[in-house]
């Protein structure tokens, strides 16, 4: 365990680099295995959860290896061209990295074995198991469709039209790899469009992939069996890390920040939008695009926020954000409702209640119902002093830490060792920006 607590700075300013999108990441891992020939990453994510698919890769048959100047190389051996793991797949606190895989798999003759940690091992996997069960694969789970789990795949299954009942791009996407080595076309319909990372990254490889809007949703079909030729990718960094040096931005005194080369891909920014409609100071500033990506740079500065209402139609676009969106909610003037939120029990920890819980031990008036919550806050910051249990979640960790720069009171945070698994220096960046987050400090 390792204890941080943030005291309060007066200032922050800076210019700095996020690491690589971790959507992204795994993606350009699990596309490249795929793919025929050596695919090289720039700029992958070095974290926890990127480095658990790129060993369960390396279980799996593909070679994956870091390059003497930073890049990734892997080398994919082709749309079903995986092999048997001899081990048990550890997946670590990664839900996109299982979810993702157990997809993948799902079109392979063999039998993979999945785990992760306490937290993973909690998190439903229902969702991508009946899917896939209906196009013809086989699990036997632990039980209430958990972790750990026996994937037994084939190569023969059916394809599919599967109308999404929970907006989850993690599902679509297993859903979609799956489709990879399957005759004929695989159908995903969303009701609630999520990121599609997979669509973007699938189709620069070469994959046959048709968006149609259709009035029960966005109707994505993939042909089966195409042929994946390897692509270099350079990764821009991730906007949910930049999420939290810009809370701070909005909420600390000082001369603002720059963040440089952010994905700003439309189907992540809901805490953009949000932020604005919030008041925010925010400039996005030459804009780009990177391997087929949105990107760019954001420019961030203090000021008073104020409440709003935040629709549960926006969640998908902003799922990851709203620890830190509860932060901004608590130095904004007024009340913030986040409306149609229950996913977010659902994450690497309950994440409605650590909101909560959290924010009313810093002396924050909240209100949590089953799949709302609403924080009214002052117009300043709260009082903080509250030691906040972080449950194996990194972004209810990174969260409090950035409150607890601008409370009267430090806040506490009893381990923020899984941060590393999205955002690997945080506590270096923050402090790099003026922050005073202390490790391993005794209570
Ligand atoms: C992700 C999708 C989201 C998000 C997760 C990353 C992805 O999960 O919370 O951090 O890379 O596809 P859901 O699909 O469960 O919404």
């Amino acid at each position: 365990m390792t204890r941080v607590v943030s005291h309060r700075i007066e200032t922050v300013s800076g210019t700095l680099t996020m690491p690589g999108d971790k959507s992204i990441s795994h993606r350009a891992l699990i596309i490249g295995a795929s793919a025929v020939g050596e695919t090289k990453i720039y700029g992958l994510l070095e974290a926890g959860d990127v480095m658990a698919t790129a060993l369960a890769l390396r279980n799996l048959g593909a070679d994956v290896k870091k390059n003497s100047d930073g890049s990734w190389s892997v080398f994919g051996r082709g749309v079903g061209g995986l092999s048997e793991p001899t081990e048990i797949l550890d997946m670590g606190n990664s839900g996109t990295g299982v979810r993702l895989l157990m997809g993948l798999v799902a079109a392979h003759p063999f039998n993979t074995i999945f785990s992760g940690d306490t937290s993973l091992c909690a998190r439903p996997m229902g969702r991508v198991i009946y899917p896939l069960r209906r196009m013809g694969a086989g699990f036997n789970a632990h039980s209430g469709d958990t972790l750990p789990l026996i994937v037994q795949g084939s190569d023969m299954l059916r394809p599919v039209t599967e109308a999404l009942t929970v907006a989850s791009a993690q599902v679509k996407s297993a859903i979609l790899l799956a489709g990879l080595n399957t005759r004929g076309q695989t159908t995903v319909v969303e009701a609630f469009p999520s990121r599609d990372h997979s669509e973007n990254m699938l189709e620069a490889f070469g994959a046959e992939i048709s968006i149609v809007e259709e009035e029960r949703g966005k109707a994505i079909t993939l042909t089966g069996y195409p042929e994946l030729l390897a692509q270099n990718i350079s990764i821009p960094g991730d906007f949910s890390s930049a999420a939290f040096p810009m809370v701070a931005a909005l909420i600390t005194p000082g001369d603002g920040i720059l963040i440089n080369n952010v994905c700003l891909n439309s189907l992540r920014k809901g805490l953009l939008d949000t932020l604005l409609e919030m008041g925010a100071k925010i400039n996005i500033k030459h804009h780009d695009v990177l391997s087929g990506e949105q990107v760019g740079d954001i420019l961030v500065k203090f000021g008073l926020l104020k409440g709003v209402r935040v629709p549960s139609e926006r969640a998908p676009k902003m799922i990851d954000e709203y620890p830190i969106l509860a932060v901004a909610a608590a130095c904004a003037e007024g009340k913030t409702v986040f409306e149609g939120v229950s996913e977010l029990r659902l994450k690497e920890s309950d994440r409605l209640s650590a909101i909560s819980r959290g924010l009313a031990a810093c002396d924050v008036e909240v209100d949590e119902t089953k799949d709302s919550i609403s924080i009214t806050g002052k117009g300043k910051a709260p009082l903080g002093g509250g030691h906040i249990l972080s449950n194996m979640d990194h972004r209810v960790a990174m969260a409090f830490l950035v409150l607890g720069m601008v409370t009267e009171k430090p806040i506490i945070v009893d381990d923020a060792a899984y941060i590393d698994t999205s955002f690997p220096g945080f506590i270096e960046v923050m402090n790099g920006l003026g922050g005073d987050l202390r490790a391993g400090v005794e209570l």
